[in-house]
């Protein structure tokens, strides 16, 4: 079977800071993987690599057969939701979901629209498609955003700190609406702190040190390593 995403000894660098120094891994159809590791450890900066919207210096990402140029190389191959949501403010729910649809997708307004609805059927908030994101909670924005990137149909979708700005109860909606995307085996690459992701709905854990790979297993094996920087990393999350 061939990968969906293929990172191959890949470096970045900020204004001659090494940030990534030679990380590879493939990703497959259905597998969900959390990305985790000390904040500055260069995690973001990885998945924002996988979606084009950095430059690497040196190595080559492949998705879905073609390598990654800029973002629009990966339009509709790989699918974002950011921790502070990245919603259009003036547009409303239904509109965030239905203007890209017709903009990228080429889809009528009809078909944009009956899309869009049942994908927000599916994050629960089909009441709510005429608010604007300001009205909504912090949880209900994340998951227009999780709507947002579905309606895209990609065949990966990146989270990056997807419940790190919502307080513990609107963390747990956003977290059960990305257990169930799970369930239907979506393809998901998930930076997270949360050991619950991790443990929970993540059947593959990559811990990032340093710019480089230190661990690369299951959850189980995770929990089972002797690895000495991972145990205590795993035990400072776990608090
Ligand atoms: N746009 C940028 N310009 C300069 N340095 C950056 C930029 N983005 C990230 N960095 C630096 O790269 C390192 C990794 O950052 P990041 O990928 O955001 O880490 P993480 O997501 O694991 O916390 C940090 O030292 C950070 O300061
Ligand atoms: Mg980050």
């Amino acid at each position: 079977m061939e990968p969906i995403v293929q990172v191959r000894n890949i470096y970045k660098d900020y204004n001659k800071t090494e940030v990534l120094k030679g990380i590879s891994f493939d990703i497959f159809k259905g597998e969900i993987v959390s990305i985790i590791g000390s904040s500055g450890s260069g995690k973001s900066t990885l998945i924002r690599c996988i979606n084009g919207l950095e430059k690497i210096k040196n190595g080559e990402i492949i998705v879905d057969k073609k390598v990654v140029g800029d973002s629009r190389s990966v339009i509709g191959k790989v699918g974002m939701v950011f921790q502070d949501f990245n919603l259009f403010p003036h547009y409303t729910v239904l509109e965030n979901i239905v203007n890209p649809c017709k903009v990228i997708r080429k889809m009528n307004t009809d078909e944009a629209k009956e899309l869009a609805m049942s994908l927000l059927k599916k994050v629960k908030l089909e009441d709510k498609i005429n608010e604007y994101p300001k009205n909504l909670s912090g949880g209900q924005q994340q998951r227009v955003a999780i709507a947002r990137a579905l309606s895209m149909e990609p065949e990966v979708i990146l989270f990056d700190e997807p419940t790190s700005s919502l307080d513990p109860e609107l963390a747990y909606e956003v977290f059960n609406t990305m257990k169930s995307l799970a369930k239907e085996g979506f393809t998901m690459v998930i930076v997270t702190h949360q050991i619950n992701m991790v443990t929970n709905f993540s059947n593959r854990v990559i811990f990032l040190e340093n710019g480089k790979i230190s661990f690369d297993g299951s959850p189980k094996e995770l929990m089972e390593t002797d690895n000495e920087r991972v145990k205590q990393f795993i035990k400072m999350i776990a608090l």
